[in-house]
C-alpha cells in the first residue's frame, strides 16, 4: 500500500448558481493542483455527509473505510442513535419511553409504517400478526434434515431462507402489498421458528401457536409448554421479554441490517434477506455476544476472580476480551443496557432468584470495569448483550437459543430497512470498491517451468 501525505486538503464552502445554494467540501488536490466540490447533504439530526458519489468519476479517487466507521452507506428515517449522548430513538421516539410505556407489537408496527398505532390500528396489526403465526406444515418436515444437536442460530438460517419456497405469493418485491406480506409473516412466524428449533434440539413435539396469547407470551408457551400438562406463561417474564424484544428491534445499519441491505440491494426475495442477516448477526462481535456474556461469567465464577480477567481483558498479547463491553457506536452507556439492568434485577425477584451469582459477578464487573482507566480511557461501558443473558438464563432458556431470540426481535427491524431501501427511488445494487495492493499484472508461467 502507498501512502502520499499531505496529497489533499478539504475546506468547506458554498456554491451559488442562479437556482440555488449548495454548501459543500473542497477537495483540494496538492498532486495535480486540482479542486473539487463536494456538496454536504445535511441530515434531521446527527452528522450531516458528504456526498462522494460523483468522487471517482470526477477525481478518479476511491474512498477507503473499511469497517464503515465513517460511511454513511443510506439515507433512512427509522432509528437514530446518538453515541457520544447514548441516545437511541425509533422514528423519533425514545427508547426509554418506548420501553416504558409501549410494547412490541406497538413498536414493531413503528417501525414498519413510520408512526404509532391508533387503538383500531393496532388491535387490526396484532389481529393480522396472530393468525400469521402458523407455519406451513411441510416445515415441520424440513426441521428434521437437520441434527439435533446443531446450533439455534444455523437451523434459523436455513428455515428462514426456507420460507421462501413456500410462500410464492408475497415473493414479488416490486407489489407493496406483497412487500407487506412478507413483513408480516415474517414478523409472526419468526416465534414459531424459533421456539421449533429449541423443540426440535431437545426433542419435543412442536407447539403451535395460540391465538389467544400475545407474541411475547405466545413465544414463552411454543417454548415450554408440552402436551403433557396445562402450561402456565408468567406475566412478569412474559413482560420482560416483551421489554428484550423492544430493545433489540433495530439498530440503525449494524453489521446484520447492513447485510440484509446489501442482500436485498440485488433483488432478492425478503427470506433469504433476512436470512442472510441472521448469519451477520450470529457472529460473537455482534449478536452473539450475549451468549457469549454467559459464558464469561460462569467462568469468573465468583466475584473475587474479577480483578484477575479485567487484568487479561487490558493485557494486548491475551485475546480474551470483556464480553458485552464496548460498542462501534456508543461511547457513553448504551441506553439498553440501563433498561437492561432493571429488567434483570424485575425478573431475578419475581423469581426469588436474587442471589443469583451470575448477577452478583456482573454487577461486580461493571463497577470495577467502570472504574478503570483502560476501560474509561477507550470508553468502553456495558452494551444491551451484557444484561439480557443474565435474564435469559433465569428465564431457563438456553445460551444457545440467545441469539435466536435476537434474531427473532431484530426481524422487524430488518424488514422494515429492507422495505425502506426498496421503496427509495435512489436505491442501486451495493457494489463497495477496494484499495487493492497484490500483484500488479505478470507473465503467467506454465506448470512445468514453476
Ligand atoms: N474488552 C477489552 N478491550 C476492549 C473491548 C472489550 N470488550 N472492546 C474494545 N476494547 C479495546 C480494544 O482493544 C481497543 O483498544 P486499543 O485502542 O488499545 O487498541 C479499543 O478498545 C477500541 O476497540 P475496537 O475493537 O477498535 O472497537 P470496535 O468499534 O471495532 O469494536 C466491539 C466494537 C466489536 C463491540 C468491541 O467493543 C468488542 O469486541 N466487544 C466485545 C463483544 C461485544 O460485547 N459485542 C456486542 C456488541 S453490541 C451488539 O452487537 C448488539
Amino acid at each position: 500500500m502507498h501512502e502520499k501525505a499531505d496529497t489533499v486538503a478539504v475546506t468547506t464552502g458554498e456554491t451559488s448558481d442562479c437556482e440555488s445554494k449548495q454548501d459543500h467540501l473542497t477537495l483540494i488536490d496538492h498532486h495535480n493542483g486540482q479542486s473539487y466540490d463536494l456538496p454536504i447533504i445535511y441530515g434531521s439530526v446527527g452528522p450531516n455527509v458528504i456526498d462522494v458519489r460523483r468522487l471517482y468519476t470526477d477525481t478518479g479517487y476511491f474512498t477507503f473505510d473499511p469497517g464503515f466507521t465513517a460511511t454513511a452507506s443510506c439515507n433512512s428515517k427509522i432509528t437514530f442513535i446518538d453515541g457520544e449522548n447514548g441516545i437511541l430513538l425509533y422514528r423519533g421516539y425514545p427508547i426509554q419511553d418506548l420501553a416504558e410505556y409501549s410494547d412490541f407489537m406497538e413498536v414493531s408496527y413503528l417501525l414498519l409504517k413510520g408512526e404509532l398505532p391508533t387503538a383500531a390500528e393496532k388491535a387490526r396489526f396484532e389481529h393480522d400478526i396472530t393468525y400469521h403465526s402458523m407455519l406451513n406444515e411441510q416445515i415441520a418436515y424440513f426441521y428434521r434434515g437437520f441434527r439435533r444437536d446443531a446450533h439455534p442460530m444455523a437451523v434459523m438460517c436455513g428455515v428462514v431462507g426456507a420460507l421462501s419456497a413456500f410462500y410464492h405469493d408475497s415473493l414479488d418485491i416490486n407489489d407493496s402489498h406483497q412487500r407487506m406480506i412478507a413483513s408480516y409473516r415474517l414478523v409472526a412466524k419468526m416465534p414459531t421458528i424459533a421456539a421449533w428449533t429449541y423443540k426440535y434440539a431437545v426433542g419435543q413435539p412442536f407447539i403451535y401457536p395460540r391465538n389467544e396469547m400475545y407474541y411475547a407470551q405466545n413465544f414463552l408457551h411454543m417454548m415450554f409448554a408440552t402436551p403433557c400438562e396445562p402450561y402456565h406463561v408468567s406475566s412478569v417474564l412474559a413482560r420482560a421479554l416483551d421489554r428484550i424484544l423492544m430493545l433489540h428491534a433495530d439498530h440503525e445499519q449494524n453489521a446484520s441490517t447492513s447485510t440484509v441491505r446489501l442482500a436485498g440491494s440485488s433483488g432478492a426475495n425478503p427470506f433469504a434477506c433476512i436470512a442472510a442477516g441472521i448469519a451477520s448477526l450470529w457472529g460473537p462481535a455482534h449478536g452473539g455476544a450475549n451468549e457469549a456474556v454467559v459464558s464469561m461469567l460462569t467462568a469468573i465464577g465468583d466475584k473475587c476472580n474479577v480483578p484477575e480477567y479485567v487484568r487479561r481483558a487490558k493485557d494486548k498479547s491475551d485475546p480474551f476480551r470483556l464480553m458485552g463491553f464496548g460498542h462501534r457506536v456508543y461511547k457513553n452507556y448504551d441506553p439498553r443496557a440501563k433498561i437492561m439492568q432493571r429488567t434483570a434485577h424485575e425478573v431475578l425477584d419475581a423469581l426469588d432468584k436474587k442471589d443469583e451469582p451470575l448477577l452478583a459477578v456482573a454487577l461486580e464487573l461493571e463497577r470495577i470495569a467502570l472504574e478503570d482507566e483502560y476501560f474509561v480511557k477507550r470508553r468502553l461501558y456495558p452494551n444491551v448483550d451484557f444484561y439480557s443473558g443474565i435474564i435469559f438464563n433465569a428465564m431457563r432458556i438456553p445460551t444457545t437459543m440467545f441469539t435466536a431470540i435476537f434474531a427473532l426481535a431484530r426481524t422487524v427491524g430488518w424488514i422494515s430497512q429492507w422495505n425502506e431501501m426498496i421503496e427509495d427511488p435512489g436505491q442501486k445494487i451495493g457494489r463497495p470498491r477496494q484499495l487493492y495492493s497484490g500483484q500488479g499484472p505478470r507473465s503467467f508461467k506454465r506448470l512445468n517451468q514453476r
